[in-house]
């Protein structure tokens, strides 16, 4: 499979969903020439990997989320078993730790599979109160730091992070290091259960490379129009 991007969007839509037939009406209301899917637990949890062969079957590039944390061995067996149903981006948990981020990337080298994978930091839907509560003693800019510091060192093509931190990142790291942004929110939209939110405008500014957009595209009443308005503000901010 060609990971060659043709379509080239920055856009990555979240298909949400606990069935195949919501996911797949989603991905024919859209077009796999203006965003890539994201495939998360809810979705891979309900339909398993039969999934991400109708997807592709369609035309869409897929990030599989599932976010992998446990040990070494169970996480570098997890990204082989993903990377072979020739997804174009998976991630892991960079608070998994160094060893088990080096193993998984450099297996998948190894493999010869052209899969991304990143490291996933803080959650955009957490806050600083609530990262200090489960023992993480820095602020959320210095942990974030910290953690893509370990995913480059690890090899890793990049980081899953909140635009805020975005712009760090960027400032610190190679301009091929990724940064993919979740916790896009328009304006008018409703935060939902996220707290590090942005515009489309915003994150492109902050030098995010690919947003995550689900809810204010799933739940739009016309979700190809909401796409559109969102990749046209996120491209044109990028270009400035
Ligand atoms: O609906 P919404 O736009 O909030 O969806 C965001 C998507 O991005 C969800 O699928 C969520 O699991 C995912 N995500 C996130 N924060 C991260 C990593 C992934 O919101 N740090």
């Amino acid at each position: 499979m060609s990971f060659q991007d043709k379509n080239n969007s920055k856009v990555i839509v979240a298909l949400d969903y606990n069935n195949k037939e919501d996911a797949i009406l989603m991905a024919n209301t859209l077009k796999p020439s203006l965003c890539k899917l994201k495939v998360g637990l809810e979705l891979f949890v309900s339909c398993g990997p039969s999934i991400i062969k109708d997807l592709h079957t369609l035309g869409y590039k897929i990030f599989l989320d599932l976010k992998f944390h446990d040990i070494t061995n169970t996480v570098v067996k997890s990204c082989l078993s993903a990377s072979k149903l020739g997804v174009w981006m998976i991630n892991i948990h960079s608070s998994g730790g160094k060893n088990m981020m080096v193993k998984s990337k450099d297996e998948i080298v190894k493999n010869n599979y052209q899969t991304l994978i990143l490291g996933v930091t803080i959650l955009t839907s957490m806050e600083e109160n609530e990262i200090n509560e489960i023992g993480y003693s820095c602020n959320i800019k210095e942990q974030v730091l910290k953690m893509a510091r370990l995913c480059y060192q690890s090899e890793l093509n990049g980081v899953v992070c909140s635009t805020k931190e975005a712009k760090f990142i960027k400032s610190e790291f190679p301009e091929d290091f990724i940064c993919v942004c979740p916790g896009i929110r328009n304006t008018e939209n409703k935060s939902d259960d996220q707290k590090r939110i942005a515009t489309p405008k915003l994150a492109a500014e902050s030098g995010a490379d690919y947003i995550v957009v689900g809810r204010p595209i799933t739940k739009s009443d016309k979700p190809l129009e909401s796409l559109m308005m969102i990749k046209k503000e996120f491209d044109e901010s990028k270009i400035i």
